[in-house]
């Protein structure tokens, strides 16, 4: 919510200076997940940075391979840095591999668990950063750095003894208050400029779909929108006086596109009883359109009876096409679908494995889903 009401003034702004400018305004956060398991079948360690939604670094032990360095990062500079976060996530491995060793013991336990570290670092609209890092257990909990105090805060019991072992070391406290405070925005920042082109907003294309239902008669009436970039958007449907419909209309996800861009759609029901009374329109609210797309939807007329049987098998044809093109693209959405959600079915398969608390880590899977995932300190675990 808080990103979609940034980029409604990333509207404004954009109305105001020029192209380039409006590229650099914006609030941003690069975050970091790390997930260490113990005797599941699931890999021993996975490591992911993103760059609000774009993936700068994943690391998975089953691969067994340092990953290879991203394209858009492959020139003298950026090989640089490259290094610099590599030395710093390979370091977390041993961190994290510990703090699931430690954990266990702790516990007594010898089967399956798996330890979660996240944390972010935002760099907000008007350069205010924000930052936060936390562990948890078996999808629970465990503990959180608190930057401003360079304090471990134990969220169960359990945690105390993780947390004064954390805290004996002064040193390994300032190196990741530092990390927050400083390096992560950093890095975000240097980020921001490796992905210029990356981040280039994409314009969304618009359009109605309908569909009648043959037992009741009711119109469904979906806006499909899609090819946009940046992911935050507003679909509504407008009825009488172009005030936004409740009543009828039913919401997808925004899911992601093979090619980076995100789609959504929207459907409204139209019932008989009213079709023909008005008109709707579908609009679309998006920053790379300082004025907002808008496609009206008025009911066809009844089928003319002048209508020839060559028209009528054109129309059939053409219907065949429609349909058929719906299909392929039905299927590509799935496919983009299946590989985008992969990284979060990673959390959720590593908690099945583990067979606990399911119920936390999709709630966490939630919190990801709505708020981006978070970034986790550079010495965590
Ligand atoms: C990790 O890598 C292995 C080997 O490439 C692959 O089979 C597996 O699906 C990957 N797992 C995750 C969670 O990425
Ligand atoms: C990086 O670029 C070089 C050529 O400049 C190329 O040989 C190499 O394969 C590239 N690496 C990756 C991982 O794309
Ligand atoms: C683990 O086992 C030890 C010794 O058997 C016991 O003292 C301790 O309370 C146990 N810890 C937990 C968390 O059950
Ligand atoms: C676009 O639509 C939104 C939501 O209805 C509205 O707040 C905004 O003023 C509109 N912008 C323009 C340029 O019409």
């Amino acid at each position: 919510m808080r990103h979609f009401q940034f980029e409604q003034h990333g509207i404004v702004f954009c109305l105001t200076l020029i192209y380039l400018q409006c590229h650099t305004t914006g609030s941003h956060s690069l975050h970091r997940h790390c997930i260490a398991t113990q005797g599941t079948l699931f890999p021993k360690n996975i490591q992911f940075l993103m760059l609000d939604d774009i993936t700068v670094y994943y690391y998975n032990s089953s691969f067994g391979k340092d990953p290879p360095v991203p394209e858009w990062l492959n020139h003298s500079k950026g090989l640089n840095f490259w290094r610099e976060i590599s030395v710093n996530l390979k370091f977390n491995r041993h961190v994290m591999a510990t703090a699931v060793r430690l954990t266990a013991e702790h516990f007594n336990h010898s089967d399956d668990h798996v330890y979660q570290a996240h944390g972010r670092c935002d760099l907000n609209a008007d350069g205010s950063i924000l930052s936060s890092m936390s562990h948890a257990y078996d999808g629970k909990d465990f503990v959180s750095f608190d930057v401003q105090t360079k304090s471990w805060t134990a969220a169960v019991s359990q945690a105390v003894f993780y947390k004064r072992k954390r805290e004996v070391d002064p040193q390994d406290l300032n190196r990741l208050a530092h990390h927050y405070q400083h390096e992560c925005i950093e890095w975000l920042k240097l980020l921001l400029q490796y992905t210029v082109k990356l981040r280039e907003k994409k314009v969304p294309e618009v359009r109605i779909l309908e569909r009648t239902d043959p037992t009741t008669s009711a119109v469904e009436i979906t806006c499909h929108v899609t090819g946009f970039y940046p992911r935050a958007v507003q679909v509504e449907w407008l009825g009488a006086g172009e005030l936004p419909l409740q009543d009828g209309v039913k919401s997808g996800n925004v899911v992601p596109n093979e090619d980076r861009t995100y789609q959504l759609r929207k459907s409204l029901t139209v019932s008989e009883g009213v079709q023909g009374t008005q008109t709707y329109s579908c609009l679309v609210v998006h920053s790379s359109v300082p004025e907002n797309i808008t496609l009206p939807w008025a009911p066809r007329r009844k089928m003319p009876v002048w209508i020839t049987p060559a028209a009528l098998a054109g129309a059939v044809v053409m219907m065949c096409v429609a349909l058929a093109v719906a299909k392929w693209r039905g299927a590509l959405v799935s496919a983009s679908q299946t590989s985008a959600l992969s990284h979060i079915m990673c959390w959720k398969r590593s908690a099945s494995v583990a067979g606990q608390n399911l119920e936390a880590v999709r709630k966490q899977n939630q919190k990801i889903n709505d708020e981006g995932s978070p970034f986790l300190g550079s010495h965590p675990g």
